[in-house]
């Protein structure tokens, strides 16, 4: 099939959805390559870029709708875009189904098939192709990059010669995508970094970057524990009043607040106010990313930067992304290949737009004639849902249960205890003594050994298996003692053990390797 990437129109655009790496893999999967001649420009990719990959160059954006069978771009098209697709065609791009219904209409005329990036769902197969994430840690990253281009000091702290400068405070609102990479990008530049998300589970994630979370007090008679964990509902008019007093009594603390707060297809809170704003430090800095929602900050202007009466600048830019486009490019083109990967299941080039993969289904929004938005819950969600809980058991219940498992089997093993006594002295009546002695001692170390390593958590495994190898070491010793023994029997026996031995050893120490290459960096 022929993939295209026509030039965007959206006024400041700077992204282009197919990159010179891009094309690379779009090739391995069979699909041949276009582009309109000066799509790459603003993200740093030339017409002769785009050649040497083996890209064909197409003069204008007419040519290039009519001729490829599948286009994919960046932002949402426009009407007279839409007007360019046939039914034979599919087009890959953020849409905005949900507020675009003029668009959803347009496609189902054309019959053409549309995928809407923005609505690839949040599950684990799909995250290479989730292009919302990508965007938005790109934009949590330029956040403070942004924040630290209009502040008039340093962000880490230093000892000079002159004197001491101390770090700066930044608070991040919102640990989601975008809030986890401001934090990341803020603790590194060397800011004491602060944290808040109604979610308290993310404490844990917030305070592993170097960041500090930022937890309210609520008295006895406000928590509601069985629901939330000890928390107040975040939805509770008691929360946002805890929230907003703990926000104003750091305030004068703060240097820089980055907002990211947003629960999906709803207007952003309105979470640092104008008396936050009024006991910030002059020279303070607020981003706001949630700006095109209406922002989080009282005093946000979408796509502008203002700066307040009390001196604090306030940046509502919500192109981040598209500031920087090379990389933000890269990390879409390449969201994009892994959707057409996922449609091109036997890489020959041939477009299988299969509607009962859940990732497929769940990003389709136009499909054939029809209007496919919303799309129904994914499967594994469905299960779940359909699924009783099983009722949840008490602690007194848990332990009653662990000790009649306990008794239980403790009377197993006394039964086995007895049985293999009776056993021993059924045979202790026939064999020889010397063949006893030994016998006795060969079953009580395989009990011993089967106790000890069969208590043994799996977490435990690698630390065990350094202790079974100096017990196969012991045994490659006595061994090889034997091996050289005039009876038959006795040497085939000790070259097994010597083997097996072995083989216990090397393996122990690949599964060590291969874990302790897993905490390496590189
Ligand atoms: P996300 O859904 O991963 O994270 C949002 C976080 O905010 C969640 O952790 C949620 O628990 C938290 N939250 C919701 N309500 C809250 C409240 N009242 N107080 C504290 N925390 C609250 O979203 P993601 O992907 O990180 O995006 C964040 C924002 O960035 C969105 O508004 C998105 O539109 C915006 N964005 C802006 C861009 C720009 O150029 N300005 C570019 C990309 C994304």
């Amino acid at each position: 099939m022929k993939i295209g990437t026509p030039k965007e129109m959206y006024a400041g655009e700077n992204r282009v959805a197919m990159t010179p790496s891009s094309v690379v893999q779009l090739k391995k999967l069979g699909h041949e390559c276009l582009i309109e001649s000066g799509a790459g420009d603003a993200a740093g990719f030339s017409d002769a870029d785009y050649t040497s990959a083996g890209v064909m160059v197409v003069q204008s954006a007419a040519d290039l709708w009519s001729s490829a069978d599948v286009i994919v771009k960046v932002r949402q098209p426009l009407i007279t875009e839409l007007d360019l697709l046939s039914d034979n065609k599919t087009l890959i791009t953020f849409f905005n189904p949900g507020g675009n219904e003029e668009g959803l209409s347009k496609a189902k005329t054309t019959g053409a098939n549309v995928i809407a990036m923005e609505m690839v769902p949040r599950i684990s197969r799909a995250q290479k192709m989730d292009a919302l994430s990508s965007m938005a840690n790109i934009a949590g990253y330029r956040a403070v990059i942004e924040a630290s281009n209009n502040f008039g000091r340093f962000f880490t702290g230093q000892i000079t010669a002159a004197g001491k400068v101390p770090p700066a405070k930044v608070l991040v609102i919102g640990a989601g995508v975008a809030g986890l990479a401001a934090i990341g990008t803020a603790t590194s530049l060397g800011a004491q970094v602060y944290a808040f998300d109604v979610r308290p589970e993310v404490a844990e994630q917030i305070e592993s970057m170097g960041a500090e979370f930022v937890f309210l007090e609520f008295e006895e008679a406000m928590q509601d524990g069985a629901e939330t964990g000890g928390y107040a509902a975040p939805s509770s008019p008691e929360f946002r009043e805890k929230q907003l007093e703990k926000f104003l009594e750091i305030a004068p603390e703060i240097d820089i607040v980055i907002t990211t707060a947003l629960i999906p297809n709803r207007d952003a809170p309105k979470l640092w106010l104008n008396n936050m704003l009024a006991v910030m430090k002059r020279g303070s800095v607020v981003v706001d990313l949630a700006a095109e929602r209406g922002g989080n900050c009282d005093a946000t202007v979408p796509d502008e930067k203002i700066v307040t009466e009390s001196g604090v600048t306030v940046i509502g830019y919500t192109d981040f992304p598209s500031r920087m486009a090379t990389q933000s490019s890269e990390l879409y083109a390449s969201n994009i290949r892994h959707m057409l990967h996922d449609l091109t299941p036997e890489k020959d080039g041939v477009i299988v737009h299969d509607m009962e993969d859940d990732v497929i289904r769940g990003a389709t929004v136009a499909f054939k004639g029809d209007v496919t938005f919303p799309p129904p819950p994914p499967k594994v969600q469905a299960i779940a849902a359909k699924k009783p809980a099983a009722p949840e058991k008490t602690p007194e219940e848990l332990a009653a249960e662990e000790a009649a498992a306990a008794k239980r089997a403790g009377g197993n093993q006394i039964a086995l205890l007895v049985i293999g006594a009776l056993l021993m002295f059924f045979i202790g009546q026939y064999a020889p003594a010397s063949f006893m002695k030994h016998l006795i001692v060969f079953v009580l170390s395989v009990f011993v050994g089967f106790q000890v390593i069969w208590n043994v958590s799996h977490a435990l495994h690698t630390p065990l298996m350094a202790v079974t190898n100096a017990i196969s070491g012991i045994i490659i010793l006595g061994a090889l003692l034997q091996i050289g023994s005039s009876s038959v029997v006795v040497t085939v026996l000790a070259s097994i053990s010597v083997l097996i031995a072995t083989i216990n050893i090397v393996g122990g120490f690949m599964v060590t390797r291969r874990m302790l290459q897993m905490f390496q960096k590189s």
